[in-house]
C-alpha cells in the first residue's frame, strides 16, 4: 500500500505577540492511496492548521514552518515552487471546508466559479466545459444541475452549497480530497447526505481521503485509519477499530467516553 500523502516531524508555529505557538508540533502520519484517513481532536488542537499546511494556504506570517515534510507522491511540497503549489492546489488536491458560505463569493454565479475551476484545471472549454459543470452538478446530487449554474450562492441552501464545493473540489479528479469539517454547518440531515455523497465519489474516483472532524460517529463511518490530535501533536494514530477500540493514550480514552450515542448513524 504505497502512501499517497506523507507527513514527516511536521512542526508549523504562529508567530503572536506572545510568542511562538507550536500548533503542530512533530506531526507524522500517512494517507495511503484510496483510503480515508480521519483527524480528531478538540477545537484548537491543530487540524486545520495541518490540513492547510498539505497545499501551503497558510498565511504567513503568521505561520512558519518549524521543520519536517511533506511528501506527495515522493515530493516534497515544503520545496515545491509556486508554480508546482498552484497546479496541485485544486488540481491533485482538492479542498472543501467547514463554511461552505464564506468559500464560494457571494458575487459570482455556481457556474462562473463553477467554470473557473474547470478552466484552471482541466482542458475543457466552451460549450463541453459548460457541459462538465453541469455533469459535475448533477454527480455530486444538485437538483436541477443546468438551472443551478444561474444561481448566486445566496439561492442556495446550505447542503446545496457544500455540493457545488464539492463539484469544485473534484473537478479535476484530484488524487487526495481534504475535507476540513465539511458538514459542520450543516443540520443532521443534510450531514449524512453529504457523507454519502463523500463516500460514492471516492468509490467512484478512488480518491484518498483525509477527513478532518470533532464527531467520532462520522470519523467511525467513514474512515480507515485514525489520528488524535491534543495540542499540536498527533498522540494516537492506527487503523480506525484499534483506536476505537483499543485506545493507548488516555487522551483518546477522555474524548471517546465523551462521545454521545447517535442513533441516526446506525443501521445499513
Ligand atoms: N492565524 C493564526 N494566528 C495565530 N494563531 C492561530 C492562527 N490560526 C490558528 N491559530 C492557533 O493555532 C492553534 C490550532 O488552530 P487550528 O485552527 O489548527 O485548530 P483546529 O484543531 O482546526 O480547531 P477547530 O476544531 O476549532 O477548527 C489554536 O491554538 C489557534 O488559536
Ligand atoms: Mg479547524
Amino acid at each position: 500500500m504505497s502512501a499517497l500523502l506523507e507527513i514527516r516531524h511536521l512542526s508549523i508555529g504562529y508567530r503572536t505577540d506572545g510568542g511562538l505557538l507550536r500548533a503542530v508540533d512533530d506531526v507524522s502520519l500517512t494517507v495511503p492511496a484510496g483510503q480515508t484517513v480521519g483527524l480528531v481532536g478538540e477545537s484548537g488542537s491543530g487540524k486545520s492548521t495541518l490540513a492547510l499546511a498539505v497545499t501551503r494556504l497558510l498565511p504567513s506570517p503568521p505561520a512558519e514552518m518549524l521543520g519536517g515534510a511533506i511528501l506527495f507522491e515522493g515530493r516534497d511540497l515544503l520545496n515545491a515552487t509556486t508554480q508546482e503549489l498552484q497546479a496541485i492546489r485544486g488540481g491533485q488536491i482538492g479542498y472543501v471546508f467547514q463554511e461552505p458560505a464564506t468559500s464560494l463569493n457571494p458575487v459570482y454565479t455556481v457556474g462562473t466559479q463553477l467554470l473557473e475551476a474547470i478552466h484552471l484545471h482541466t482542458p475543457h472549454r466552451g460549450a463541453a466545459a459548460t457541459e462538465y459543470a453541469v455533469d459535475l452538478l448533477t454527480r455530486v446530487g444538485m437538483p436541477d444541475p443546468a438551472q443551478r449554474l444561474r444561481a448566486y450562492p445566496h439561492e442556495l441552501s446550505g447542503g446545496m452549497k457544500q455540493r457545488v464545493m464539492l463539484a469544485m473540489a473534484i473537478a479535476a479528479q484530484p488524487k487526495l480530497l481534504i475535507a476540513d469539517e465539511p458538514t459542520t454547518a450543516l443540520d443532521v440531515t443534510i450531514q449524512v447526505q453529504i457523507l454519502q455523497l463523500l463516500q460514492r465519489l471516492q468509490d467512484e474516483l478512488s480518491l484518498s481521503l483525509l477527513f478532518i472532524s470533532h464527531d467520532w460517529h462520522l470519523v467511525e463511518s467513514l474512515a480507515d485509519s485514525v489520528g488524535v490530535m491534543q495540542t499540536g501533536r498527533l498522540v494516537e494514530f492506527g487503523p480506525r477499530d484499534v483506536v476505537l477500540r483499543q485506545p493507548t493514550h488516555p487522551y483518546t480514552r477522555h474524548l471517546l467516553q465523551s462521545v454521545p450515542a447517535v442513533p441516526w448513524l446506525e443501521g445499513p
